[in-house]
């Protein structure tokens, strides 16, 4: 986006996954992802899945993406999803779905035990699809207390939307006393700069899609996200902005007062925070804190974003609020998981590639 500056370079933020004989990752290689995720909120492990895993999950998504029954999820832009901009929907816990986390939970499992008991419910599988037209989500944080991964099952470039995260705006104790006893309100100030360019840059794209043939808009679109007063808190919906309805950004962000703090801090926050955006490669696996600071930006190219997504709990968390941010499938709330479950499953039974046995560790 040209208002907003982004960066697209995650070096900082990366570990190359490195594994051992039972194909977990190394003691070592976790020590460094878990400094990654105290320090940053996220990590990126590249190199996490091999080929032969990637396309088995995606195989997977596919399924899901192309059954006409397949269970949407409420919490993401329900706009974007009527419209078919986006297509966020959860995976059935199935033994090949429940297979697939399991592996991921097992490689993982010296980051999982480190933030979660064995006890803590897996919230939900899913999987995340963006197309061409679709909105930019606002800075928002996802409910706390929850580790949340994205693997790409494909490469993903910055035009298809990789997630932009502000590294460092995890919510930790004593956090409050970091940038001089004022961390919150600067964080908080750097997401209302965010979203006021994020809502300008949605209002202006929807203005340049009608007319276009390139992503023209569907019947009623334009309306629905600029002029419906339903509940879509990733909608520039005007309504909704001016009379407040929208917690992610209104015109109740805007008051006098915080204006002035926006100007008088300009510099402090350009210094303090900066957004980031991920593009990466088939294979790797992004976790996070669910309270880092972050969006699902636009899709900018014809070539459909996919992601596939799980999150587990890492304390007790209240039913109504977790619905509100994860979408369990019916068959995962029928029978639920923990991460003690899926660490005792069969993984599910992939093929290595080849190349991927050089990056095991002795
Ligand atoms: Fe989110």
């Amino acid at each position: 986006m040209q208002e907003l500056r982004v960066s697209s370079d995650t070096s900082a933020f990366e570990v190359p996954a490195v594994l051992d004989a039972q194909r977990r990752l190394t003691g070592d290689c976790t020590a460094r992802a878990l400094a990654m995720m105290d320090t940053h909120g996220l990590v990126v492990l590249t190199g996490l899945l091999s080929e032969a895993e990637a396309d088995f999950g995606l195989e997977l998504t596919r399924r899901t993406i192309e059954d006409p029954d397949r269970s949407h999820s409420t919490f993401a832009s329900e706009t974007d999803n009527s419209y078919k901009r986006r297509d966020f929907c959860s995976l059935p816990a199935n033994a090949e779905v429940n297979g697939f986390a399991a592996m991921l939970a097992q490689r993982l499992e010296g980051i999982y035990r480190e933030f979660c008991g064995l006890s803590r419910p897996v919230l939900e599988v899913a999987t995340f699809t963006s197309y061409l037209g679709s909105s930019h989500q606002y800075i928002h944080r996802d409910p706390a207390g929850v580790i949340s991964l994205f693997a790409a099952l494909e490469d993903v470039s910055q035009a298809q939307g990789g997630t932009v995260f502000v590294p460092g705006t995890h919510l930790y104790g004593g956090m409050e006393n970091t940038h001089g006893g004022q961390a919150r309100a600067l964080m908080e100030l750097f997401r209302i700069l965010c979203n006021a360019r994020i809502f300008r840059h949605n209002l202006t794209k929807l203005r340049a899609m009608r007319g276009s043939t390139a992503t023209p808009l569907a019947p009623g679109e334009f309306r629905d996200r600029v002029f419906s007063t339903k509940w879509d808190q990733h909608q520039p919906n005007l309504l909704r902005f001016l009379t407040g309805k929208n917690a992610q950004f209104s015109l109740r962000n805007l008051t006098p007062g915080t204006l002035w703090k926006l100007y008088r801090n300009r510099d402090e926050l350009t210094r303090l925070f900066a957004l980031v955006q991920a593009a990466p490669r088939k294979g790797s696996v992004i976790l996070y804190r669910s309270d880092l600071m972050h969006a699902g930006p636009d899709n900018r190219s014809p070539q459909p974003r996919r992601f596939f997504g799980m999150s587990i709990a890492r304390d007790m968390i209240e039913r109504k609020y977790w619905h509100d941010g994860y979408s369990p499938h019916p068959t995962l709330q029928a029978n639920p998981l923990t991460l003690g479950d899926l660490l005792e499953m069969p993984p599910a039974p992939v093929q290595a590639a080849p190349q991927q046995e050089c990056a095991l560790a002795g």
